[in-house]
This record gives structure tokens, sequence and C-alpha cells, in this order.
């Protein structure tokens, strides 16, 4: 299931012109579908996202570009999309952030962006980013699922494959969403598609197979050699989203799962064209706080 992140937007190109490829951490001894406690999960990925960084940034930083939106491998890309409606003037708060490249685009539309993000190393890109960006965007280190922020400070939160992908306790971060967001106010992120996680990551033909039930809600757990997870993905239903939302006092408005566009060629590890165009690869949940 790496791929959903470490190949989340596999590019040949690198940005950081490192000479040799920075290295993904590899101190994983087994895998396994199990489940995964909050503090597991935060701990493991924090780890592997500060390991991970510096490669993931090399490895996909010319597909995220600095200040550009998309809402997965399938390019959708927020300038033309539009899902989130004009942000001019609005206060937006960005989940699990990364390099910062989509909360900067949104500064460019006019917005005023806090981005938030688990990882350090994560940040110390958005860094570099904004120093050749020109744009210097505002990140804190938290944990999305306890947001460090007053209630109904933002008039929208958002998120492309950040933290609801990673965490335990989606339901407390979709409650600390509804929090600070203002009445009215929206919520749009991106995930794997639920229904990605019947099939291998497996970007041909064999990867075509449904080999694992689409009702398993274990997590998908890496180990080191001692039993301790080193990274965590969990698996939530399309069904469990709209329970989740609905329970957290949001109003869904919409699902939108994006069409593997006919000039996008590209492999990004479990994702391709040759499956883009028969299964959905990622669903944007947009909804909003009334
Ligand atoms: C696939 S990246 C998405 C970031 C960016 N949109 C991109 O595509 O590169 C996932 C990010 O979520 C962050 N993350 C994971 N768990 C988190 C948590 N509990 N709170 C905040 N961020 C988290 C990771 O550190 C990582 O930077």
């Amino acid at each position: 299931m790496h791929s959903v992140t470490s190949d989340h937007f596999v590019d040949e190109s690198t940005e950081t012109g490192a000479q040799s490829e920075p290295d993904y951490p590899d101190d994983t001894a087994q895998v396994s579908r199990r489940p995964a406690s909050r503090r597991e999960s935060v701990r493991a990925n924090m780890r592997w996202w500060d390991g991970a960084a510096d490669a993931y940034q090399a490895e996909h930083g010319s597909f995220l570009g600095g200040s550009r939106f998309v809402w997965g491998p399938e390019g959708l890309d927020e300038a033309e999309a539009g899902l989130l409606g004009a942000v001019k003037g609005e206060r937006v708060l960005e989940l699990g952030c990364g390099a910062g490249q989509c909360g900067r685009w949104l500064t460019s539309q006019g917005a005023y962006v806090v981005g938030l993000e688990l990882s350090g190393r994560q940040l110390h890109h958005s860094r570099r980013l904004d120093a050749r960006e020109g744009v210097a965007l505002p990140v804190v280190q938290a944990d999305a699922q306890a947001l460090p922020f007053a209630d109904a400070s933002f008039d929208l939160v958002c998120s492309s494959y950040g933290a609801l992908p990673f965490v335990a306790d989606a339901a407390s971060v979709l409650r600390e969403t509804v929090r600070v967001l203002r009445p009215g106010g929206r919520l749009a992120f991106s995930v794997t598609h639920p229904l990605r996680w019947s099939f291998l990551d497996d970007p041909t033909e064999s990867g075509l197979v449904a080999v694992h039930p689409y009702w398993d809600r274990r997590a998908y757990v890496e180990e080191d050699e001692h039993g301790v997870p080193t990274y965590v993905e969990h698996h939530r239903t399309v069904g469990d989203w709209v329970r989740l939302l609905a329970t957290a006092g949001l109003v869904l408005d919409d699902l939108v799962e994006p069409e593997w566009p006919e000039h996008n060629d590209q492999v990004w590890g479990g994702w391709s064209p040759l499956r883009g165009r028969l299964i959905p690869g990622t669903a944007v949940f947009l909804a909003h706080r009334p």
C-alpha cells in the first residue's frame, strides 16, 4: 500500500537537484493488516514521513510544483476544477500540508492560509519552497486529531491526501474541523478511493483483480523486526466516510471521483492509466458546516 504515499505522486524527475537520490526508509520486516491505535499511527507516520520527506519531495516535487493544488495522481488541478469555489480573502487551514504546495497556491489566490503538518522534515521542505517561490506559508507542526486553533477561526479546511488516510481517529479530525470552522464554513479533502483497498498496489493488468475484502477496516501496517509499526494507513469505506461526516455535524455536498485524463500517461505507484481508466483512484469529499 506504500504507493498510496511514497509513490503517491511518482514523477521521474527530481526537484532538489541531489546528486544521489535520497532513499525511502527501509526498516520494514513485515506487512500486515491489523488494528493500529491512534498513538501507534501518529508515532509511526511521524517517523516515516520524517525519514521519507527528502526522497518523496525529490521524487514527486516537479509534479507537485511549488504552488500548485492537485487533488491526486490523476492530476486534477484545483486551478481548473474549482472545487473550492472562490477563496479570496478566506481564512484557510490545510491539513497534512506536506511541503505546502496547495497552501501556497491558495495564498496566490488571495486566501490567508495556515498549513498543519505532522512531520518536521516535510515542513523543512515547505520552507525550502517558500524561499524558491517567494511566498512564506505560515505552518504549524501538529497532529490533525488535535487542532491548535480557536473555535470558528477558518472559512475553509482542506487537504489533498494529507493526514486523513493516516489517522486512526478520523472522527476526531472531523470533530476538530467542525470546531475550528465558522458556521457555513467548508471542508474539502481527498483520500485514496476506498474501492482501491480491494486491489493490490500493482499498476499492471494483474492489479485489476480484487483480492481483499472492501469491508475489512483493519489498518495497513508495516512493522520493524520488533513488531513496532513503521508505517500505518487506515481504510474507511465510502459509507464510513458519509457516516463520519454526518456524525461530526457536516453536510456532504459532493463526492468527486476524478477520471483519469487522456493526456496523463504516467504510472504513479499503484495508479496507472490502465487502472485509472477502469476504476477510481481518488475520492474528494466536499462538505460544509451548517
Ligand atoms: C501524501 S502527503 C500529502 C501532502 C501533500 N498534499 C502532498 O501531496 O505531498 C501526506 C501528509 O500527511 C501528513 N500526516 C500524516 N499523519 C498526519 C497527522 N496525524 N496530522 C497531520 N499531518 C499528518 C504526513 O506527514 C504527510 O506530509
